[in-house]
């Protein structure tokens, strides 16, 4: 046998780990409501805005199928400057770098910043990744604590308490995911007062959710930072619905000018790696320049299935939630003695027994994520009441059974 990396062979994806026994059931004729991926696209009623698929499809026509330049279509830099902008700091078109998604403006970033013996300080739950890659470079992610009976905020003075001159990277998942938290102003700034005595340390702002907002709270980091470099990223594959176009970007802001060799390093690996997809660039383009009123009515599709999961879990015994600010997760605590302790026997004994597939909050952390399920709550409104449905009734056999 040829033995595989090391590397290789420890990278788990919680999210599409639970699919493979999925995928076997329903081999075998059985219909799973699906719970798991964060894909607006798999869900009835949100599609990808029909001007964007035009002029995707109209750069595929017109002939736009080479290779873009490595950093970017300069168009499309220059309008995700212009978002950025208005956001509120001051973004230029060299400060934008697209990639194919934000997963790969991540394994850029990690590339560029990381050494063996770095620490990368991540929110404990968190999007797998942020745990899988660092450790191809030698680094080790360590996180920081949500506060699980307080919405899932961040715990400030943990992070205090793990940073040192090893952290390069401190990373906020804004809204969150797992979770759906929001954090505000004021916790941003007491985020970037703390960063700020550590001048190796960068920010990741990943807030690819940031049109997802429903706590009205969220704020760029970018936008408030004076001193502290960070690395904010976004993308098409969550506000635009578009995540099977493989575009996002990350935006360089560096107001004290350290990270020219970090840079410089950056746009190495880029050109290496070629570009990102030129069609799929064009289809990005057309939604951000064009009218966004069709946000609204995705957003309030999303707001009132965001409903009704809270309504259905406060009547669910054995199950608790801290209703979601953001993104569109819920990351439901299991109250119930046996499956606090063993999340993941749960989500495969329901998929088993019910046929229906959430993920185990231990993929999202060993330690801060047991004992809770995260639910992607985009499902229609019946396919969502069955879902909870079946949900209620596993609670209510297993809790007869055990106490039998
Ligand atoms: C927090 C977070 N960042 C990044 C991504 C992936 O982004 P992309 O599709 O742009 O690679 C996801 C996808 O679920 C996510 O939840």
């Amino acid at each position: 046998m040829i033995p595989v990396s090391s590397r290789a062979s420890t990278i788990e994806y919680a999210i599409r780990d639970v699919v493979v026994p999925a995928t076997k059931l329903e081999a075998e004729g059985h219909e799973i409501i699906k719970l798991n991926i964060g894909d607006p696209i798999a869900y009835p009623g949100l599609p990808t805005p029909q001007h964007m698929v035009e002029a995707y499809r109209d750069g595929l026509a017109s002939g736009n199928n080479g290779y873009s330049p490595s950093y970017g279509l300069p168009i499309l830099r220059s309008a995700i400057a212009a978002d950025e902008t208005r956001k509120g700091w001051n973004c230029n078109v060299d400060d934008v770098y697209v990639c194919h998604g934000v997963t790969e403006a991540l394994q850029i970033i990690f590339a560029a910043t990381l050494e063996e013996g770095s620490k990368v300080l991540a929110p404990g739950p968190h999007y797998p990744p942020y745990m899988a890659y660092p450790q191809m470079y030698g680094a080790t992610t360590i996180e920081y604590a949500l506060k699980s009976d307080d919405g899932w905020c961040i715990d400030l003075d943990d992070i205090e308490s793990k940073m040192d001159s090893d952290v390069r990277l401190l990373v906020l998942i804004n809204p969150n995911n797992p979770t759906g938290n929001v954090a505000g102003r004021k916790e941003i700034q007491k985020l970037l007062s703390i960063a700020k005595k550590w001048p190796n340390c960068m920010i990741v702002a990943d807030e690819i959710y940031d049109g997802l907002d429903f706590s009205g709270e969220h704020v760029s980091v970018a936008s408030l930072s004076d001193e502290v470099p960070v690395f904010a990223l976004n993308g098409v594959s969550k506000v635009y619905y578009a995540p099977g176009w493989r575009i996002g970007y990350m935006a360089i802001h560096d107001p004290t000018n350290v990270l020219i060799d970090v840079r410089d390093g950056i746009e190495r690996l880029l050109r290496s790696r070629l570009c990102a997809s030129t069609p799929a660039q064009l289809g990005y383009l057309a939604g951000l320049e064009g009218d966004r009123d069709w946000m609204d009515e995705h957003s309030s599709k999303v707001q009132s299935r965001r409903q009704l999961c809270l309504d259905r879990i406060a009547n669910i015994e054995g199950l608790e939630v801290e209703a979601p600010g953001g993104a569109f997760y819920m990351f439901a605590r299991l109250t119930d003695k046996y499956w606090s302790k063993n999340d993941k026997e749960f989500v495969l004994s329901l998929l088993h027994e019910e046929h229906v597939l959430v993920v185990h909050g231990s993929g999202f952390s060993p330690e801060k994520g047991v004992g809770h399920i995260r639910i992607v709550y985009l499902a229609d409104e019946s396919t969502l009441n069955a879902a909870f449905d079946r949900i209620d009734s596993f609670l209510t056999r297993h809790r007869l059974a055990k106490m039998s």
